[in-house]
């Protein structure tokens, strides 16, 4: 198996003064750089024809496994430009394991750890120009996927497989600098036991639009998900790992198993004691939140995620609920560590456990 993946530069680059229009406000996930990284996977072949060349619209037989029985999986992660002018991942060797982990559950290929670094630092490489500024929060996005492109509709797994890597700009997520509030839907629910809850695959994402929606129309920025059996406890946020402090100095999540182990939510914990935080895994109850927000025993909620970064929620609405966390406003704590993790990122500060990975 090789992890190189030669480039095919381009011959229509985007004109810089377009590209630089983009950069001013790229929004999220809305314009895309000139190049994609690809390779395919076949029984007899293995991975194969691993290049860097220009994006282009893949060719799928109508009858593509991939548009009917949804094997697919992805990640998310980021190039971060430093101040001078250094480009950098955050922690992408914990993007390949759990990018192997999902396609395990998916039934497709591994891509081995080496071949997805060199996919996704060859593609920041041959897109440079692309890589916002240091200076603000923008970063360049990379979305790693893979997808059974066999055309058959017999429900096995895929004989033919694409990997691919794309970036875009990215500027924040949430528009909400004041933070988000959740809906908590006893409706819909995101994973069971045995299901794909831990696996990055597009069908998680696909069920949770209806409860995405759900929260809209009750004038909430997203969904919290809370276990399917008994509709108590918390799991995760449509997009996002979701995080409690409390006054007695902890920083209580809810722990894996049918929720995405998200990096985000790695570092935070990791952080948490430089913050006088005690990281705890524990299942956590709609009961007990709503009784210690209103107490004031927890002080603060907050969402982890690559997209997100850390997002305050200042309040949670269910059906027979509505809580405010802290004073409705962002908590001290939590944009405490949304600064550390972004200074980490930025590399405003010193990178003492080896979580960044220079590029160019
Ligand atoms: C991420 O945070 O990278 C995600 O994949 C979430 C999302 C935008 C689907």
């Amino acid at each position: 198996m090789t992890a190189v993946f030669p480039l095919h530069r381009t011959t229509r680059p985007t004109p810089a003064p377009d590209r630089d229009a983009i950069l001013a406000d790229p929004g999220f996930g809305t314009h895309f750089t000139d190049h994609m990284a690809s390779a395919t996977w076949t029984p007899d072949a293995g991975w194969h024809g691993h290049r860097i060349g220009p994006v282009t619209p893949y060719t799928l037989h109508p009858g593509a496994a991939v548009l009917h029985y949804a094997q697919e999986v992805f990640e998310g992660l980021k190039a971060y430009r430093h101040a001078d002018g250094s480009v950098w991942l955050f922690r992408p060797e914990i993007n390949a394991a759990r990018f192997a982990r999902s396609a395990r559950r998916l039934s497709l290929p591994e891509v081995s750890e080496a071949e997805f670094l060199a996919s996704v630092e060859e593609l920041v490489r041959a897109d440079e120009a692309w890589v916002p500024a240091f200076g603000g929060e923008q970063s360049l996005y990379l979305r790693p996927f893979m997808f059974a492109s066999e055309t058959f509709l017999g429900v096995r797994p895929a004989h033919r497989v694409e990997y691919s890597v794309i970036a875009c700009p990215a500027g924040m997520y949430f528009s909400s600098g004041s933070g988000v509030t959740l809906w908590i839907s006893t409706t819909f629910t995101r994973a069971a036991a045995g299901g794909t809850g831990e696996a990055k695959c597009g069908g998680n994402y696909a069920a949770s639009l209806a409860a995405q929606t759900e929260a809209h129309e009750h004038g909430c920025d997203q969904v919290l998900y809370v276990d399917g059996v008994e509709h108590e406890w918390l799991e995760e946020s449509g997009t996002m790992n979701v995080c409690l402090v409390t006054s007695d100095g902890e920083l209580v999540t809810p722990p894996l198993g049918t929720i995405l182990e998200g990096v985000t939510r790695d570092s935070v914990l990791a952080l948490a004691g430089e913050h006088g935080l005690t990281a705890v895994q524990r299942p956590v109850s709609v009961t007990e939140l709503r009784e210690r927000c209103a107490d004031g025993s927890v002080t603060e909620v907050f969402a982890a995620g690559t997209a997100a970064v850390i997002t305050p929620i200042v309040g949670f609405k269910g059906a027979d609920l509505d809580v405010r966390v802290g004073g409705g406003a962002p908590g001290k704590t939590t944009l405490a560590l949304r600064e550390h993790i972004l200074d980490l990122q930025y590399g405003r500060v010193a990178d003492t456990r080896g979580w960044l990975r220079r590029v160019v």
